[in-house]
């Protein structure tokens, strides 16, 4: 496996192997890995001749007071499972060589962060939109692998793409979980032991209201937040940032409860705050 810090070294590789024919899969991370990680690591093994990985905790994309110095990292681990997956090239720049200078131009993401998290992170999107684009200018991957655990973020950045014309495809990958319920996340590792006890309910909660949308009810979309939101309230010790009905993936507020529509949930424990999400098809 390679390891490359800088720019212009992962750009001679990558130039090599693509003179050789090779096709490029990248997955791009804050590290940390977990199971929900390497599930993108894998399905990007599956579908191309090299895998790229990219270790990154972007500042950008933290506010402030926000985790960004706290953030979970342990780089020695992570090169291990990397290579135990077949990653072929792990790129872990430093910030200085990702924003060696101000940049004079960055992405503004004007659609979908009216909701979900990009009401309490403003900039969060811009930050996370910002870094993607540098790092598929980086690494040039034929396709790009993205966890739909953040599915907010899985919208904006296929809007990207389609946006600039990007000569690349975005896999949607499928959240892992623990066997509990509860979604990997790096963060949960900040759960108390009550706090980690107690989180299964969240997806619990999302399962329920699923079966409020798809029973014999016929509720309204306020019908479903409410419920939504009163029982997260009620089920759980931490305070409920939002939990929100929207259609996927354009991040509208529906009329109606048909189509893609994805059911999505963010709470605050006292460290560290989880998100999850479920996708359901309704005719
Ligand atoms: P990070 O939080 O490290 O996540 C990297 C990728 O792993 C994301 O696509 C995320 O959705 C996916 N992921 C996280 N938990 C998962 C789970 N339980 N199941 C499946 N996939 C999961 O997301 C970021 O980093 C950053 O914003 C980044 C895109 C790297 C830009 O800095």
């Amino acid at each position: 496996m390679n390891t490359f810090h800088t720019i212009s070294e992962i750009r001679n590789w990558i130039k090599t192997n693509k003179l050789n024919g090779k096709t490029i899969g990248f997955v791009p991370t804050m590290g940390f890995l977990h199971e929900g990680h390497l599930s993108l690591i894998d399905a990007a093994k599956r579908e191309n001749d090299l895998v790229i990985l990219s270790i990154f905790v972007n500042p950008l994309q933290f506010g402030e007071g926000e985790d960004f110095e706290d953030y979970p990292r342990n780089y020695e681990k992570d090169s291990k499972l990397a290579e135990e997956h077949g990653v072929d090239a792990i790129f872990h720049p430093s910030i200085n060589e990702m924003y060696p200078k101000k940049m004079s131009a960055t992405i503004t993401v004007h659609e979908g962060t009216d909701v979900l998290c990009g009401v309490n992170r403003p900039g969060h999107f811009d930050g996370v939109a910002t870094v993607v684009m540098k790092l598929f200018s980086i690494t040039t991957p034929d396709k790009a692998y993205f966890g739909m655990k953040d599915a907010q973020q899985v919208a904006v950045i296929e809007r990207m793409v389609s946006d600039f014309h990007l000569d690349l495809e975005i896999v949607r990958c499928p959240t892992l979980r623990e066997n509990d319920g509860l979604a990997k996340s790096s963060r949960n590792v900040y759960l108390s032991e009550v706090e980690r006890e107690e989180a299964p309910k969240i997806y619990k909660v999302l399962m329920e209201t699923k079966d409020v949308i798809l029973g014999d009810m016929r509720p309204s979309v306020q019908q479903v937040k409410q419920f939504l939101t009163e029982k997260l309230t009620k089920e759980l010790s931490a305070k409920v940032d939002y939990g929100e009905v929207l259609s996927f993936p354009t991040l509208e507020h529906p009329q109606q409860l048909s189509g893609e529509l994805l059911i999505a949930v963010a709470v605050k424990y006292s460290k560290a705050r989880l998100i999850d999400n479920i996708i359901i098809n309704v005719n």
